[in-house]
């Protein structure tokens, strides 16, 4: 089992080296390669995605990512920003289906700024399409106006677009997940405005055909932002396209009180994935021992259930969280009084030893 260690920017390296010493306290056999990625593949091989770090992933059962990003290199050319490492990636790959789960454990149901009877016991499943829509559709770029309200003015345009296929194997994702949860997938469109979504909700609902077991329904994503606070256990899966799952994901991230609990799993047809932790590189935090680590070390536990084939040492991983959650350690983003602050480290550390 090889697996690629993609620490990363800001707080990436810190949170990754938990995960990993995580990984090794386990009784199994890893090839663990490191390989630079993000602005700090810039700064020492000047691309953010280098050759030597793609081919490193291509050629591994499963990616460890940390984080990648600083507000330093916003003003790089766009093909050279720190985020163009995991677009890039996602894309060579072809990581199309993205798992984001929200889940509020029952340690954190008061960290959440919602009341605690709406989160308590909330356990979605967000399944986000990874190499479509808006963030890859072609074409893109900046031109004169020819037309519009504005002729000759500067202007700046994306694409939109789904195909067929593209939907209907994000579909099949969604509900063969379902089916291993409580058979309910809410798919969130715009199919009221948007042709790219029209399409997206008429594939779903013939892909639907093949899964009469599971329950589905159609929510246009503005409802769908708004119930989610509304309502929030009333989901059970929810899928959607690339940018509407981007948002939508950091909107239910906050239900359950720190996206710092939060791992991520991306995969692609070979079951080959890429594991992250759903929060960013936080370069106001990075270097200080303070970031919360528990979300890096589940998504190595999706990474052992979904591209290694090791379930058990995945459940372990969880029970060893659960367990840290209940002797109240906590990181300071999940801080609250009677309970016991302490750092990335410790955290790590704390971890490891309810694995034993
Ligand atoms: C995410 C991030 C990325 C995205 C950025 C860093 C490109 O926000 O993984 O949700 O927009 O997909
Ligand atoms: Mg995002």
């Amino acid at each position: 089992m090889k697996i690629a260690v993609l620490p990363g920017d800001g707080i990436g390296t810190e949170i990754v080296a938990e995960a990993v010493k995580v990984l090794k306290a386990l009784d199994l056999k890893f090839e663990l390669e490191t390989a630079p990625v993000g602005g700090a593949a810039y700064e020492a091989a000047g691309h953010p995605l280098p050759e030597s770090t793609l081919s490193l992933a291509k050629s591994a059962d499963a990616i460890l990512f940390g984080a990648v990003g600083d507000w330093k290199y916003d003003k790089l050319d766009r093909p050279l920003r720190p985020e163009q490492a995991i677009l890039g990636l996602r894309k060579a790959l072809g990581l199309f289906a993205n798992f984001r789960p929200a889940i509020c454990y029952e340690q954190l149901t008061h960290a959440s700024s919602l009341k605690p009877e709406l989160v308590a016991g909330l356990d979605i499943l967000i399944i986000r399409e990874l190499t479509g829509d808006i963030y890859f559709g072609q074409p893109r770029g900046r031109r004169t106006a020819a037309d519009g309200h504005f002729p000759g003015a500067e202007e700046a345009f994306d694409t939109m677009r789904y195909s067929r296929p593209e939907i209907e194997r994000i579909a099949r994702v969604a509900f063969e997940a379902a089916r291993k949860r409580s058979k309910r997938v809410t798919s969130v469109d715009k199919a009221n405005v948007l042709e790219t979504f029209q399409l997206w909700k008429d594939v779903v609902t013939e892909v639907h055909q093949d899964y009469p077991d599971v329950a589905l329904d159609h929510m246009y994503v503005d409802n769908a932002a708004m119930q989610l606070v509304k309502a929030p256990k009333a989901f059970d899966v929810i899928v959607t396209g690339n940018m509407f799952g981007d948002i939508l994901s950091d909107e239910a991230s906050m239900l359950t009180g720190s996206i710092g609990m939060l791992p991520s799993a991306s995969l692609n047809d070979k079951k080959q994935g890429l594991y992250e932790p759903s929060h960013g590189s936080a370069p106001d935090i990075a270097g200080k021992g303070v970031a919360n680590p528990l979300a890096t070390i589940l998504s190595a536990a999706m990474m052992l259930r979904f591209s290694l084939g090791q379930a058990e040492a995945a459940d372990r991983i969880e029970a060893a969280v659960k367990k840290v959650l209940a002797q109240g350690l906590r990181t300071p983003d999940i801080y609250s009084e009677g309970t016991t602050k302490v750092g990335t480290v410790q955290m790590g550390d704390a971890v490891v030893n309810a694995l034993r």
